[in-house]
């Protein structure tokens, strides 16, 4: 039987009981050598995240870092030092990073408004690219991006990852695969959660840098909510503003400009209503989805109580009343996943990368899906700037992209 198809256990791997052994007496924990070598653009916040879940999967290494600010790669590098003893290239500049020719993927783990200028670095490469989300602060730049990603010989994977979050893997199956609820009418998703963190150059407290808090933050529901409906976005209402959060705010003068609370409406081509709430001046986190079929309601939810350090926990409720067996469960990835970062997705993110790597199917997020969820982003910021519904086809249509409803 292959080694390679025995599950990993970390949880023991890690354990201090099994830390006397000798490399030939490694069997079950005998880890996997990489057999890809990434870089990482962008050493803040989620390039930290990246580089240690690379390290925790274990099927890629983390051989080297580019970031304009040497304070954050120099902390990336001591914190990389705390999680492995293998040679890390720090590079001057991003040139040097795309000339290696050790590299085998790149990450661009930069601020939005950095990432199609980054792109159209990388893709000279011709290698496997990882782009955060969201993928441009502009409908046009998304288009763009998502027009040179046709063109490219290699792919490209956008950081959409809450689809991979336990509760919404099951979601996905239960709704779309087993189609338990029945034809699917309504989706609801919210989410209540603290303000904005603190980022370098605070690029999040400005909608020209981050695209509007609808495009940054919530490009990852609305994809949630593309997927789940399966269909196109036809119409958008929203109503939105800054309540509480940033409003003394200022750099060099500036004024922060970012909605910390947004009620957005969303109907879709087969006939699916959706709703978003978001809510950012909150103590603790609480995602939810609701989706209600002919049949019946499934709830997904998560709740992390940061005030009392509480793990999160997942759940997922089905209700089908007398159409069906009714339950409530708890969901979960195994606790060292879900500590690596975002309840475990972008764990699970990091295996689809790899399986695309390797050649094997993996439903990663496309340019295309991370379009999609700008466009209904950026509508919702549109409707909420003007007060009007927007329909997608003119929002299109209006910025020379009528192509895209084909
Ligand atoms: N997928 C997710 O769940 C998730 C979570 C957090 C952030 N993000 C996304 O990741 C990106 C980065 O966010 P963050 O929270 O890490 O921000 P951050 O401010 O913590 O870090 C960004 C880093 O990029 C560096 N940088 C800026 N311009 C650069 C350039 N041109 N080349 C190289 N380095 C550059 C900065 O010096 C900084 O160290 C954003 O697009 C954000 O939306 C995604």
């Amino acid at each position: 039987m292959s080694k390679n198809i025995i599950p990993r256990l970390r949880h023991f791997e890690q354990s201090s009981s099994q830390q006397h052994m000798s490399e030939a007496d490694r069997y079950l924990s005998k880890l996997p050598s990489p057999t890809h070598n990434f870089v990482i653009i962008g050493t803040g916040t989620i390039g930290k995240e990246h580089m240690r879940v690379t390290h925790l999967l274990g099927r890629a290494r983390v051989h080297g870092i580019f970031d304009t600010r040497k304070e954050s790669a120099d902390i990336a590098e001591r914190e990389f030092a705390e999680i492995s003893s293998e040679k890390l290239v720090r590079y001057s500049d991003l040139d040097t990073a795309l000339e290696d020719p050790a590299v085998d993927a790149y990450f661009i783990c930069t601020p939005n408004y950095t990432h199609y200028e980054v792109l159209c670095s990388v893709i000279k490469t011709g290698k496997p690219i990882f782009v955060e989300k969201p993928m441009a602060t502009t409908v046009p730049d998304s288009v763009k991006m998502v027009e040179m990603v046709n063109e490219y010989s290699n792919f490209i994977q956008i950081g959409l990852q809450y689809r991979y979050k336990s509760q919404y893997q099951e979601a996905f199956h239960e709704a779309l695969v087993r189609k338990t609820l029945g034809e699917v009418k309504t989706i609801s998703v919210s989410e209540y959660r603290p303000p904005f963190l603190d980022k370098i150059g605070q690029w999040n407290k400005f909608s020209e840098y981050s695209g509007g808090t609808l495009v940054e933050k919530c490009c990852h529901y609305f994809d949630l909510i593309n997927l789940m409906a399966e269909s196109e976005p036809e119409r958008v209402f929203a109503s939105g503003g800054q309540a509480v959060n940033f409003r003394d705010f200022e750099k060099d003068g500036r004024a922060s400009d970012i909605d910390d609370n947004a009620f957005v409406i969303i109907e879709y081509k087969n006939g699916i209503r959706a709703n978003f709430t978001l809510n950012m001046f909150c103590a603790d986190f609480d995602e939810e989805m609701i989706v209600v079929g002919e049949h019946g309601r499934l709830v997904a939810r998560e709740k992390a109580c940061f005030q009392q350090q509480k793990p999160p926990c997942s759940t997922i409720a089905v209700e089908l009343g007398e159409q069906g067996a009714s339950r409530v469960l708890e969901v979960n990835y195994p606790r060292i996943i879900e500590a690596s970062g975002h309840h475990g997705a972008t764990f699970y993110e990091h295996q689809k990368f790899m399986d695309q790597i390797e050649g094997k199917p993996a439903d990663c997020a496309t340019a295309e899906q991370g379009l999609w969820a700008v466009v209904v982003a950026a509508a919702a910021q549109d409707s909420i700037a003007t007060g009007n519904p927007i329909l997608i086809e003119s929002f299109l249509v209006e910025k020379g992209l009528g192509h895209l409803l084909a």
